[in-house]
């Protein structure tokens, strides 16, 4: 197989010729953006939401990269040069504050962000058709802008991992008493009909995938409340699913030991999973 060509600080090369510096803000300090995309059959999906989110999680965090609009030229480049213009698969985007002597202010405003880009091949597993996932709850103690799309994922890892090691798919961070989202995901449960899910806040990332299940709600006159669920009030739930880029929708049948509906995925999450397949054939 011929080696994966990444976008690295300018250039298209081989990915074993990357380097990185050990002054790396990235590397000392998670000081540093990031964005997945994926790409069905070639064709970048949601890609104008997502350079909008990448380049508000820079303007918060003030990290200076004035080329961002390139950035899905680069993935279509790099879709052509890795041949994977008819493929399924993700695009991750990670920008740094660039290289320099660690210290904890800025560095000069002249020092260039680290830029770094990748294409691959990867299929969602097929939880979306009928399987569904376990997950557990997990005490959120991330910091206080879950809204930015930072590469500071610490808390989100190790609740993943106890996840796993738990046997479920996800862990659903629980704050004062509510759900605000998943690991790695945006959760939603369903309850006589209704569709719930966490306001956006500074709580939780503004999923691209939430929003896609947002207007399809909308547009198919399901009706939502943006209000969080309460940990409490997870028994009473018809339903839960998440949405993500990578897992797309797929519903939860069991949280901790309660099963959720019949265990199945439900007819509601199945609505939007079709409502899903139907926008990524456009
Ligand atoms: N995860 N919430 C969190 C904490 C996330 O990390 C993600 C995405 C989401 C879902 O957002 P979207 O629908 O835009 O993918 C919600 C990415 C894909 C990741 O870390 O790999």
């Amino acid at each position: 197989m011929d080696e994966q060509l990444v976008f690295f600080n300018g250039q298209i090369l081989p990915l074993s010729q990357v380097r990185i510096s050990p002054d790396d803000r990235g590397f000392n300090f998670a000081d540093g953006v990031y964005e997945v995309l994926r790409f069905y059959k070639g064709q970048l999906f949601f890609a104008s939401q997502h350079l909008e989110r990448l380049k508000r999680s820079l303007a918060e965090l003030k990290i200076n990269y004035p080329e961002v609009n390139a950035v899905n030229n680069i993935i279509e480049n790099l879709l052509e040069v890795n041949n994977l213009q008819q493929t399924d698969g993700l695009a991750y985007i990670q920008i740094t504050r660039g290289d320099f002597p660690r210290i904890h202010q800025f560095p000069p405003a002249n020092t260039p962000p680290t830029v770094y880009i990748n294409v691959k091949e990867w299929k969602a597993f097929d939880l979306t058709k009928s399987q569904s996932i376990k997950a557990i709850t997990f005490s959120d103690m991330r910091w206080g802008r879950c809204d930015i799309k930072s590469i500071a994922l610490l808390p989100n890892i190790m609740s993943f991992q106890n996840a796993l090691e738990h046997g479920a798919g996800e862990a659903i961070f629980i704050r004062d008493g509510v759900i605000t989202e998943g690991s790695r995901t945006n959760i939603f449960g369903v309850k006589n009909g209704i569709v719930y899910t966490h306001p956006f806040s500074n709580s939780i990332l503004p999923g691209i995938t939430r929003q896609i299940v947002l207007d399809i709600c909308e547009k198919e006159n399901l009706k939502v409340l943006l209000f969080p669920i309460a940990e409490s009030a997870i028994s009473s739930f018809d339903e839960f699913f998440l949405t993500g880029t990578s897992p797309e929708i797929s519903g939860i049948c069991q949280i901790n030991a309660l099963k959720i509906g019949n265990g199945e995925t439900g007819p509601i999450t199945r609505f939007l999973q079709q409502e899903f397949e139907k926008l990524k054939a456009k």
